[in-house]
């Protein structure tokens, strides 16, 4: 009788042991661990490195000299997606394998869909687990490709769709969703770990031996993770991650990972009537309508890759009634917060110990650097004061721990894609004076240099009493 192996896998990481533990060592995961899969010790028809192109037990016997090696120049394929090739630095890379990861209803099979009207239909293959084959078809019509001849396969074994995919030989593949495949040689349910481990590594194995490009969608667990496996994200070449709320139809397309390129690119899309449309004028859609002379809210600009964006940081501050005072951050790290309201309390004469703090980026964005900070304790200082920025501008720079405004790179960009959206004040650090000198001179601008955070509200709010 075969031998039956059991292993424990973490569900949030796919970390492997023989015995259970309480914490995970990978991810540090608390009571993460279960028998995920017990089998005869060799029944895994995939295993480690076996889609490499060599020797029959998947390694080589001999060694290379890696100067030897003719490389190719990759050639990238446009999808003619405009804001997607922005993300992928031009277009697909042939016989690639990625993931698109976002929450359920995000728009994944949406753009997968969108992307197959763009290529040939003797190319293509669409393998969908979730859907009704009229569910599929009636998006296909919302997306006016009612007439393409998409070939479409629904099935979720893995086997199956593996023989499809080396019958037909398209040139890209799309899995809708990795979650639902499932293969026969292991027990385990469909989704789980080692399911979904299992079935990305049959593709990737399919991928490399044969060029053909496959793109897995993947939902998102609630803390944040591509669903159970984060094994996943190793494995491909590019991870692709849609964010979005739920009640606005803006849709970030993020690379979170891309083997061929580096890319700090974010791809701005709008869910319409008829599907993902490529938002190019990006720069005031994240403001909210016309700037509010309110107070709490402040307008800064961020760095999107190449891309400027003007947003609108909302605070609210009131008097707490717990013990230790409400922090709340939207878009913003909380932890940054947290900083930013102590250098504020030991460099101003501010008190935020007795006060409850909700600061909120509008339009769903997140805000990842550190070029809004200034921005950030504006808008709080102006909740607390109850009174709107004393001056009509843009607030730029980082806040150090001393108190001081430090720099922001490529500043000249902010500032005139700012200008073209109508902006003529911008509050921004000292040390950026040279930088802008031919900016202020050219333009009908206004610029004031802070270099410290005290000048910087005094700049921006009337001294009262
Ligand atoms: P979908 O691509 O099915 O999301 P996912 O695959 O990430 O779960 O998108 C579903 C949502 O998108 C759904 O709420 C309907 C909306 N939608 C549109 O608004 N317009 C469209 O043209 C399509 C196809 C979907
Ligand atoms: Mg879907």
């Amino acid at each position: 009788m075969a031998k039956v192996k059991k292993v424990y896998v973490c569900s949030e990481c796919g970390h492997e042991t023989s015995g259970w533990l309480g914490r995970c060592p990978s991810c540090e995961a608390w009571n993460s661990f279960s028998v995920v899969k017990e089998m005869p010790a060799k029944s895994s028809t995939v295993h480690a490195g076996s889609w490499l192109p060599s020797t029959s037990d998947g390694a080589r016997t001999e060694v290379i000299d890696l100067s030897k090696i003719e490389v190719e120049e990759i050639r990238r394929l446009p999808t003619t997606i405009a804001e997607l090739d922005r993300v992928l630095g031009g277009g697909i890379d042939p016989g690639s394998l990625i993931l698109l990861g976002g929450d359920p209803g995000i728009g994944k099979s949406t753009l997968a869909l969108e992307i197959l009207g763009h290529i040939p239909e003797d190319e293509i293959l669409y393998v969908s687990g979730e859907e009704s084959e009229t569910q599929i078809r009636m998006r296909c019509e919302r997306l006016e490709l009612g007439d393409k001849a998409i070939p479409l396969l629904t099935t979720t074994n893995f086997s199956i769709v593996e023989k499809i995919i080396l019958e037909l030989r398209p040139t890209f593949a799309v899995i809708d969703s990795i979650q639902t495949v499932y293969s026969d040689d292991l027990t385990a349910a469909p989704g789980s770990v080692s399911q979904v481990r299992e079935a990305g590594m049959g593709f990737l194995r399919i991928a490399k031996s044969y060029g053909i490009t496959i793109l897995m969608t993947g939902h998102v667990t609630k803390e944040g993770a591509i669903a159970g496996p984060r094994v996943l994200e190793h494995m491909v070449d590019t991870v692709l991650y849609f964010e979005g709320e739920r009640d606005s139809s803006l849709r970030i397309l993020r690379c979170v990972k891309n083997r061929f390129f580096a890319t700090d690119e974010i791809g701005i899309f709008e869910m319409t009537e008829k599907g993902l449309v490529s938002v190019d004028q990006a720069t005031c859609l994240f403001l909210d309508g016309k700037p509010r002379n309110t107070p709490g809210s402040v307008i800064t600009a961020i760095l999107e890759g190449s891309r400027p964006l003007l947003l609108e940081l909302q605070a609210l501050t009131v008097a707490s009634n717990y013990g230790s005072p409400i922090r709340m951050a939207q878009g913003i790290d909380r932890s940054r917060l947290i900083m930013l309201l102590a250098v504020a309390e030991k460099k101003t004469n501010l008190d935020f110990s007795t006060l409850d703090a909700y600061v909120n980026v509008t339009g769903g964005m997140r805000i990842r650097g550190t070029s809004a900070d200034l921005a950030i304790l504006a808008a709080l200082l102006s909740s607390v004061r109850n009174e709107p920025l004393g001056l009509e501008a843009i607030v730029i720079g980082e806040v150090g721990l001393t108190g001081e405004v430090r720099s922001v790179s490529r500043i000249s960009d902010y500032l005139e894609e700012a200008y073209r959206a109508g902006w003529k004040r911008f509050v921004v650090p000292a040390s950026t004076r040279s930088r802008l000198r031919r900016f202020e001179k050219e333009r009908d601008v206004r610029v004031y240099y802070v270099s410290e955070l005290n000048e910087a509200f005094d700049l921006l709010f009337v001294k009262k009493g």
